[in-house]
Parts: structure tokens; sequence; C-alpha cells
């Protein structure tokens, strides 16, 4: 598939067709990066992979990099979807985000079962080392720790995961530890969700995220930056820009810097003309990133997806059940409209507002 792939590749991404318009030149240009997570099955997708070569630095294997994605039984490693995710990326010079070391919701159930007995780190560091000495050359920054905090579980914010349960809040340094040791390079980061919008179980969020990345800090642990996700949600909104500057002023001064890791935004009114939903959504995407893309400490965007066709949003049966009898005659609007490009790859409204975010002059 790969070679197959790569005169296309080339002669997209050389001389042969000048992308003026490229997100990822317009970023560069303002010393950001841009990229998209991407599934294998996305691109081997035409016009998602145009669309990934057209406007992208970088990429993020949404699926093929996790835990229980490249183990699937203890003391047995597949790496074969992650190693044509990284062979797709050395072909045409994109750099990965690698997502992700340890996440709760990807650590296969026989390393659960390991770390809940007696097994002790070792699981945990040789799964470290195995990523990162297979992907480190294709990698620049990772996601050693996805998804820690959890507002309600405990007092310092931490989330109740089997790793915590078996090593204590120190899981998260020395995962930090290997990974720095693995590949000394590397830049190290935890990535997490609802840090956006201004209402109060955001900024409890927020708040554990600083506390936890003070400590580390604080105890001379390589961490490198922190990543926030960014999965906008209409329903959540407004934005509020000096709450968010706030937190990556905070952020900024610890030395660490900021990526924003998973743009894309949930939309509701589904029954609305698509002009009128791809507005709404642009308006958010503008309040967010005019908020944040300015800030010194932000280094780059990455999109969930660039093409509606391949969102993991979607139209839920409970969604419709909101509109009983509105897409009786066929017409379902079928996607949720919360990335860049439509599900035949045409621009939106989104799109135009990352290329004018992406070059509003840093501060
Ligand atoms: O491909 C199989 C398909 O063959 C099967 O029929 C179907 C049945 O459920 O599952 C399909 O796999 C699903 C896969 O997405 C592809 O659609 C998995 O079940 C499903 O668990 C997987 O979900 C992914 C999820 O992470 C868990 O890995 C989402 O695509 C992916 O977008 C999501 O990404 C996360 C980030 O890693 C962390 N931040 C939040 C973000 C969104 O939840």
């Amino acid at each position: 598939m790969l070679a197959g792939l790569l005169p296309t590749m080339l002669a997209a991404r050389g001389l042969a067709r000048p992308q003026p318009l490229s997100l990822a030149r317009v970023a560069a240009a303002n010393g950001l990066r841009f990229g998209s997570a991407m599934r294998l099955d996305a691109l081997a997708d035409p016009v998602v992979r145009e669309l990934l070569i057209d406007n992208c630095a970088t990429l993020t294997p949404e699926l093929e990099f996790k835990w229980a994605a490249v183990a699937p039984a203890a003391g047995r490693y597949d790496f074969a979807a992650a190693d044509r995710v990284a062979a797709f990326a050395r072909a045409g010079s994109f750099r990965v985000r690698g997502h992700t070391l340890l996440w709760h919701r990807s650590i296969p159930a026989w390393a659960e079962t390991a770390i809940a007995g007696d097994a002790g780190w070792t699981v945990v560091g040789d799964h470290i080392r195995a990523m990162m000495a297979r992907y480190g050359a294709v990698v620049d920054e990772w996601d050693v720790i996805n998804e820690p905090i959890e507002i309600g579980s405990r007092p310092d914010g931490l989330r109740s995961s089997g790793l915590l349960n078996a090593f204590g809040r120190d899981y998260i340094a020395r995962a930090l530890r290997d990974a720095h040791a693995a590949a000394p390079q590397a830049r190290l980061l935890i990535n997490e969700y609802d840090l956006e919008y201004p209402i109060p179980a955001q900024q409890a969020r927020r708040d554990a995220m600083l506390a936890l990345v003070r400590s580390l800090v604080g105890q001379g642990v390589p961490l490198h930056g922190v990543g926030i996700q960014a999965h906008l949600d209409l329903a959540k909104g407004p934005i509020d820009a000096v709450v968010l500057r706030t937190f990556l002023d905070a952020i900024g001064a610890l030395g660490l810097t900021v990526s924003i890791t998973e743009l894309d935004v949930k939309e509701r009114d589904y029954i609305l003309p698509a002009a009128q939903r791809d507005r709404a959504v642009a308006a958010q995407v503008a309040q967010f990133l005019t908020a944040v893309l300015p800030h010194r400490a932000v280094t780059s965007l990455s999109c969930w997806g660039l093409s509606d066709r391949q969102s993991w949003l979607q139209v839920t049966p409970a969604d419709q059940a909101r509109f009983p009898g509105a897409w009786q005659d066929g017409t379902s609007p079928g996607l949720n409209r919360g990335l860049p490009f439509d599900s035949a790859g045409g621009a939106k409204p989104m799109r135009q507002t990352i290329a004018a975010a992406l070059a509003l002059p840093r501060t």
C-alpha cells in the first residue's frame, strides 16, 4: 500500500504542486506546527489522505500506537498497524505525535491484570521502552500520560486508575523518567480533556492539572509540555479568553509548552441547515483559537481528524431521538460537522478560521 502511495505523496509535497494555503505552511510561518489525527483506514481513503498531505506537518495515530493496539497478549507485540503509520509518516516527511503511552482506556486486559497483581513496574517500563525504541526516529513528542485527571475521585484530582492504585501517584513521575531515559531528545507531555471552558467542573480540572505539573516540575521530573485536547462542545460554550490565557500563563511560567492536540467540535442542532451549523462550529473554534494560538507557550495545533467523514463524533441514536421524525425523508445529516473539511473534502468555515488564527501575531 505504502509503495503505491509514495509517488502521489511526493508529488503533492514537492514543487509539483505548490500549496500556499497549506495550514502547515501558515502555521510554520508563525512558528507553529499543524497536523491531525489519522487512523490507518483514513490514510487509505484518497480524499482524507490528500487533505493530510496538503495541510499537515504532523500526524497523530488515532488508534494504532495505543498499548492495547500493539500488545494483544502478554509477551506478544503486534506492531503491524503502528509500523504502517510510521512508514507512511517517514515516506511523507510527517512528524508523529506519539499517542499515547499510558491511558487508562487503552491498557490491554492482560496488563491491567498483571499491574493489579504482583507484576510490579516492569510491565509498564517495558512497554514505554519498546514503543520509544521502535518509533523514536519519527516521533517528536509523546503523550506519555493521557487523561490522568478525574475530578471528584480523590482530593488531588488524580484519576483512580489501575496504575494509580498499583503504584500511587508516583506512577506519573516514574513513567516520565523512564520515557526520558529511553529517548532523551523526545518531548514528553501530559495530555488532558475538559480544560477549555470557564465552567466550574473544568476550572477544577485546570487547577488539578496545574497542581500536578507544578509538583512534577518541582521534583525535577522530565516533563516538557501539556496537551490540551480541545474536544469543544457547542453545549458548553462560550469560551472565556481570559480564563484560558491565565491557564496558559501558569503553564508557561513553569517553563512548559502547550500543544493543542485533538481539536474538534461536538455540535447538536442537527436539523439546522448545514451552512448554519458550520458557522456555529467555526465561531466556537474562533473563540478558542484566537484565545490560545497567539500565546507564546503554545507550539502546535492538531485536529482530531480533518474531514467529517472520519470524525469519531457521530450523530447518535440519542441525538436523533431529540428531533423525532426529523430525518424520516432520508436526508439524515449522518455526520457531526465539527472538523475543518466536509465529508467530500471541501473546506468549511472552520478551515478558514484555523488558517486565520494560525496567522495571528504571537504575544
Ligand atoms: O474498527 C473497529 C470495527 O471493526 C468494529 O466493528 C467497531 C465495533 O465497536 O469498533 C471499531 O473500532 C473502534 C475504533 O475506535 C475505530 O472506530 C473501537 O471500538 C473504538 O474503541 C475506537 O475508539 C477510539 C477511542 O479513542 C478509543 O481508542 C476513537 O476512534 C478515538 O477517536 C478515541 O480517541 C480519543 C483519544 O485517544 C484520547 N482523547 C479522546 C479521544 C476521543 O475519545
